[in-house]
C-alpha cells in the first residue's frame, strides 16, 4: 500500500473529534498525528506523508479519543514545565493552569536567592509534576513530595527515577495523608516554599467525560465545597513553613476568597494574594508565614 497525505488525515481526524465533543479538535488531532510520527507538533509540516502503518495507528488513537479518553493517556505524557511527565490510568493529568503556580515557586526562590540550598515541599504530588519541575529547574533545592493514593505515587516514583538517571536532582517522595498533624514533622519551621494542588473541585460539579472517567476521584473531588483538604493542609503549611516562607495552593475558580480567608484567618499567615490562571480564572493563593 502506498503512503498516504498527512494533512487531509488530519483534517478528518479534527471532524471525527469535533463530532465527538472534543474541545480542541484540530490541536488534538495534531497531537496524535506528532505522537504517531514521533516529532514535536511544530514539526509535522516537515513530515507530509504517513506509512499504512502510521495511518492505521493515528485511525486507532483518534477512534480512543473520540471516545473521550484523555489525550494525555494515549500520548503517555503531559507537561510541567520543562518536563514531561509519565501519565496514565491511575494518576491525575497536570494541567496547564498549574503552570503559573510553578512559575509563581521559581520566582519565589529566586528571591530566596542561592546563599542555602533551598526546602520545598509539594503536597497532593500526584505524578510529581510540580515537585519535579521545581527540581529541574533548582537543582540546588532539596525537593519533598506527600501522596496518599499508592497508584500515583508508583506514577511518581517512575517519573522520578527517570529525571534523577536524566542528571536531575532526585527528590523525596513520601507516602501520607497531607491533612495529617504529623506528616513531615521532621521538616517543622524548615521549609521556605510550599506548592499545592489538591484535591478541590465541590462534589456536584459537572465535569467533562475525559476527568469524570479518567482521573482519579480522590484527585478531583474536596468534598461539598472543595475545600475539604485544603481546609486542614493550611495547618500543615503553617508548621512546615519558616518564617518569611511563603506557600501557594491552587484551587477552585469559585474558591478564591473561600481559600484566601483560610489562611487570613489562620493568624499565622500575611501577605494573602490571590492569583488568576492562564485564562484569567481565580486559580491560586499564596501566602507568606509570620511568627503566630
Ligand atoms: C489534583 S491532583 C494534583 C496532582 C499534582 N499536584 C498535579 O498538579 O498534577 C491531587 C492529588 O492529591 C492526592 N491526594 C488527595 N488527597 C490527599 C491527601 N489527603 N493527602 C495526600 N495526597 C492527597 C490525590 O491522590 C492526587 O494525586
Amino acid at each position: 500500500m502506498s503512503r498516504a497525505p498527512l494533512r487531509p488525515a488530519i483534517r478528518e481526524a479534527a471532524d471525527i473529534l469535533a463530532a465527538a465533543g472534543v474541545h480542541s479538535p484540530q490541536a488534538d488531532a495534531e497531537f496524535l498525528a506528532a505522537h504517531v510520527l514521533g516529532v514535536d507538533r511544530g514539526r509535522l509540516a516537515l513530515m507530509p506523508m504517513l506509512t499504512p502503518d502510521q495511518l492505521e495507528e493515528f485511525r486507532k488513537l483518534v477512534a480512543r479519543r473520540a471516545e473521550r479518553v484523555p489525550l494525555q493517556h494515549l500520548t503517555g505524557t503531559a507537561a510541567m514545565g520543562e518536563i514531561d511527565l509519565a501519565v496514565g490510568p491511575g494518576v491525575f493529568v497536570p494541567r496547564p493552569e498549574t503552570e503559573l503556580l510553578f512559575a509563581w515557586a521559581l520566582a519565589r526562590l529566586e528571591q530566596i536567592g542561592h546563599a542555602h540550598p533551598p526546602v520545598v515541599v509539594d503536597l497532593c504530588t500526584g505524578s510529581g509534576a510540580l515537585a519535579l519541575a521545581i527540581a529541574h529547574a533548582r537543582p540546588d533545592a532539596q525537593v519533598h513530595a506527600v501522596e496518599l493514593d499508592p497508584e500515583a505515587l508508583a506514577w511518581a516514583r517512575r517519573n522520578a527515577l527517570q529525571l534523577a538517571d536524566e542528571g536531575d536532582t532526585p527528590i523525596d517522595l513520601h507516602a501520607g495523608d497531607v491533612t495529617d498533624p504529623a506528616i513531615l514533622d521532621h521538616l517543622d519551621g524548615r521549609v521556605d516554599v510550599v506548592v499545592s494542588n489538591p484535591p478541590y473541585i465541590p462534589e456536584d460539579a459537572q465535569l467533562d467525560p475525559e476527568v469524570m472517567d479518567h482521573d482519579p476521584h480522590r484527585a478531583l473531588f474536596g468534598g461539598p465545597d472543595g475545600l475539604s483538604v485544603i481546609r486542614p493542609m493550611v495547618d500543615t503549611i503553617a508548621r512546615l513553613l519558616r518564617e518569611n516562607g511563603a506557600a501557594a495552593v491552587e484551587h477552585d475558580d469559585t474558591n478564591g476568597a473561600g481559600v484566601a480567608a483560610l489562611f487570613t484567618t489562620h493568624g499565622g499567615f500575611t501577605d494573602v494574594i490571590e492569583h488568576p490562571d492562564l485564562a484569567g480564572k481565580p486559580r491560586f493563593v499564596v501566602a507568606r508565614r509570620i511568627t503566630d
